[in-house]
C-alpha cells in the first residue's frame, strides 16, 4: 500500500489526513538540544550522519508524523560551493558575502557531491530507518532564498543589497541564480537516488518581490528545478513553499509544474481551494504562533483549515516552521486532533 502522504501528493483525497510540520525537528524539543550540545557547530551537526539521522527520527517517535524531513539546512549548498558559512549561537548564519564577479568566480560546484556526501549519507541511513508507513522528504532552499543570504552574508529584513543586485546588475544576478539552480537540480537529485521519496522547495522570501521579479527570480528558478528532477526521476513529487506569495501563488503553481504546494498563514483557505486545489495537492496552514498559543484556539483555527482544505488533495501543516519556544504538549494535542478528525 502507498504511503498515506504520497497517495495525497498524487491528488488523492485522503482521510485520515496526513500531517507534518516544518521544522518538526527543532530546538523546541528537549531531546533535540541534548542531542545540539555534543556538536561544535550547527553545520558540523548537519554533517555527522548519525546525529543527523538521530534528531530527524526524534519528532516521529513523538507524534507519528506522516512524513519525516530531512534534517539538514538550506545553506550547506553556499558551503559546498566555497563560501564560507558560519552560524553564530545567537545570531544565526553569517556568510562571507558574494557581491562581485570575482567573487562568484571563487565558487564553484566541482566538489558538489564530495563535500555533501554525508547529507546523502544520512539520507541512506532514514530511508531504512523510518517507519514503513512514513515518507522520506528530501529538501533544499529556492536559489532566491538562497541567493538572499550568499549577497546579504545574513538574515535580512529588507532585501536592499539582494535587490539592488537582482534589479542593477541583472546578468550577473542571473549567473547566481544559474549556478544555484544546477547545484541544487543535482543535489536534490542524489537525495532521491539515496532515498527522498518527495522533494520540498522552500523559497521562504519569495513574498518581497514585484511581479515581474517573481516570474524572473521565483517562478522560473523552480520550474527548472522540477524539470530537471522530472528529466531525471519522473515520478516524485515536488512540493513548492514560495512563502508569502499571495495571489502570486496562483501563476506560481501553474507555471512551475509542482505536485504540491506548501500554503503560508496568510493565504485565505477558501480561496486556496477555489485557485489552487484544482492545480495541485495543498498543505498547510496554521499559524506556527497558534501552536505556541495552543488550546482551544489552535484546535478551532485547524477545524477551520480542514473543513476547507481536506475535502480535496490536502497534507496537513503549519505556515511556517514550528518556533522554539513552542510547548512539546502542544503539538501533541493537536496531533490527536488531526488523527481523529473526519470530515463533516
Ligand atoms: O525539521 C526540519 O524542518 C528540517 C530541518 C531544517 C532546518 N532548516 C534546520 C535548522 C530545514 C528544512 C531548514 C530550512 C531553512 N533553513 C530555511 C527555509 C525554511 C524557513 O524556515 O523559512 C531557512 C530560511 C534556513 C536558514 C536558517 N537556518 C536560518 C535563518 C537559521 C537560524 C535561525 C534559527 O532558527 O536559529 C537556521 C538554523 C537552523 N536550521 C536550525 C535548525 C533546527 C536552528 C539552529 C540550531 O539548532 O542551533
Amino acid at each position: 500500500m502507498t504511503k498515506p502522504f504520497l497517495r495525497a501528493l498524487a491528488g488523492e483525497t485522503v482521510t485520515p489526513v496526513p500531517y507534518w510540520m516544518m521544522r518538526q525537528a527543532g530546538r523546541y524539543l528537549p531531546e533535540y538540544r541534548e542531542i545540539r550540545k555534543t556538536a561544535k557547530n550547527f553545520l558540523d551537526f548537519c554533517y555527522t550522519p548519525d546525529k543527523a539521522e538521530a534528531v530527524t527520527l526524534q519528532p516521529l517517535k513523538r507524534y507519528d508524523f506522516s512524513a519525516a524531513i530531512l534534517f539538514s539546512d538550506i545553506l550547506v549548498i553556499p558551503d559546498a560551493l566555497g563560501q564560507k558559512v558560519e552560524f553564530r549561537e545567537g545570531e544565526g548564519p553569517v556568510l562571507e558575502p558574494v557581491r562581485t564577479e570575482e567573487e562568484l568566480a571563487k565558487l564553484s560546484k566541482d566538489n558538489l557531491h564530495q563535500h555533501l556526501e554525508p547529507v546523502y549519507q544520512t539520507m541512506n541511513r532514514l530511508s531504512k530507518s523510518i517507519p514503513d508507513t512514513t515518507a522520506m522528504i528530501g529538501f533544499s532552499g529556492a536559489p532566491w532564498t538562497v541567493a538572499t543570504y550568499m549577497v546579504e552574508g545574513r538574515s535580512s529584513k529588507d532585501y536592499a543589497l539582494t535587490k539592488s543586485v537582482a534589479y542593477g546588475q541583472e546578468d550577473f544576478f542571473q549567473r547566481m541564480i544559474d549556478l544555484l539552480v544546477d547545484a541544487t537540480s543535482e543535489y536534490l537529485i542524489e537525495q532521491i537516488n539515496r532515498g527522498a521519496e518527495t522533494i520540498q522547495i522552500f523559497d521562504s522570501w519569495a513574498g518581497v518581490l514585484s511581479e515581474s521579479a517573481f516570474e524572473r527570480w521565483v517562478i522560473d528558478p523552480n520550474r527548472r528545478l522540477v524539470e530537471a528532477i522530472k528529466a531525471v526521476h519522473p515520478n516524485i513529487p515536488v512540493i513548492g513553499f514560495p512563502r508569502g506569495a499571495g495571489v502570486l501563488y496562483e501563476r506560481f503553481v501553474k507555471e512551475t509544474g509542482v505536485d504540491g504546494v506548501s500554503l503560508d498563514q496568510t493565504v485565505p483557505v477558501r480561496w486556496a481551494a477555489d485557485h489552487l486545489q484544482p492545480h495541485c495537492t495543498v498543505q498547510g496552514n496554521l499559524d506556527n504562533q497558534l501552536l505556541v498559543v495552543g488550546g482551544e484556539r489552535m484546535i478551532s483555527e485547524a477545524r477551520s483549515i480542514l473543513d476547507v482544505l481536506a475535502k480535496g488533495p490536502f497534507i496537513f501543516n503549519l505556515g511556517h516552521g514550528i518556533v522554539p519556544q513552542t510547548p512539546p504538549e502542544n503539538v501533541g494535542v493537536l496531533v490527536d486532533f488531526l488523527k481523529n478528525w473526519k470530515p463533516g
